[in-house]
């Protein structure tokens, strides 16, 4: 860890008046969530050609439905087991010493499950059920709904069900339509982005004097413009990653930097060098 960079850090954090968090899956990596483009990542099982739209998932699903099965119980499943990890609850605990939204590419519901207040979810939630015709959700689900939806995937991704009992099954738990009017609140690739969501996080981002983007590769656009966005109106920026880029990078899991950092900044143990260990 650069030690000019952590302390960088820590003052702007003390002087700052709007933070935004900026968040992508490695925030939820240690809360048991696999990230994309890791090496154990979604994309390395599940190709995004297949997987990644909705006419590449239809198609799939028309010549391989049980692959389609495991692929979302694969998003499903981690999701309805997840708790908030000390990366989360740390974000969470940053909003009581100052101005704080998160803005996160996650569809997992953590940051608010951690207790932050200001979450905009730019590529959507898993939680969420909307009707595309009117734009609106119409149902939110609680993460145990989502156990059980989990649990009649498994049984047909493990050959105990025919797709009609399958669709039968699910619809019961998820009211979806045939059409797929209703369907997951997901912004998959070529989709626009969630709204309000998203002219919510432009705006956050317009006002923040810092932008802490934590656990994202930048690779998925126009999501990877905030951070160039904040610094661009005059925010600092400082990234946290295991492999991180940019002014400021802190490398390091977001569960060890984010708590260590906010304490640093705002609590009594102070450490200079996080190296050191506290
Ligand atoms: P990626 O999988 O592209 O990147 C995950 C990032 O998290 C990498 O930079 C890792 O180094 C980092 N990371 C891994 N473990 C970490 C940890 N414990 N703490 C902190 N960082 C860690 O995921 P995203 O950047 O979120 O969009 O992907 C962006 C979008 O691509 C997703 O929202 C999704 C995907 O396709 C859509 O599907 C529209």
């Amino acid at each position: 860890m650069n030690t000019d960079n952590w302390i960088t850090a820590v003052l702007a954090l003390r002087k700052a008046k709007h933070v935004v968090v900026f968040t992508g899956a490695g925030i939820s990596a240690e809360s048991g969530i696999p990230t994309f483009r890791d090496a154990d990542g979604f994309w390395q099982r599940f190709p995004p050609e297949q997987f990644a739209t909705w006419t590449g998932l239809l198609r799939t699903a028309l010549t391989r439905p049980q692959l389609v099965a495991e692929f979302v119980l694969n998003v499903v499943e981690p999701i309805a087991k997840a708790s908030p990890n000390a990366g989360h609850l740390a974000v969470a605990e940053l909003e009581k010493h100052v101005k704080t939204s998160v803005v996160t590419q996650n569809i997992d519901g953590l940051h608010q499950s951690a207790g932050s207040t200001d979450v905009h979810e730019i590529h959507g939630s898993l939680l969420e059920v909307v009707d595309t015709s009117a734009a609106q959700v119409i149902r939110r689900f609680e993460r145990n709904d989502l156990a059980q939806i989990a649990e009649t995937l498994r049984q047909y991704a493990t050959h105990q069900i025919s797709l009609f009992s399958l669709l039968r099954q699910l619809r019961k738990e998820y009211p979806f339509d045939w059409l797929g009017r209703h369907r997951p609140n997901l912004v998959l690739f070529g989709d626009a982005m969630a709204e309000p969501a998203w002219t919510e996080a432009r705006r956050v981002v317009d006002q923040c004097d810092l932008l802490l983007s934590v656990g994202t590769s930048g690779a998925v656009y126009p999501a990877a413009m905030l951070p160039d966005w904040a610094a661009g109106r005059g925010a600092a920026v400082v990234t946290i990653d295991p492999h991180p880029t940019g002014d400021c990078p802190l490398a390091g899991n977001a569960g060890t930097i984010l708590p260590r950092l906010i304490g640093d900044a705002f609590g009594t143990a102070v450490t200079s060098n996080p190296d050191a260990g506290t």
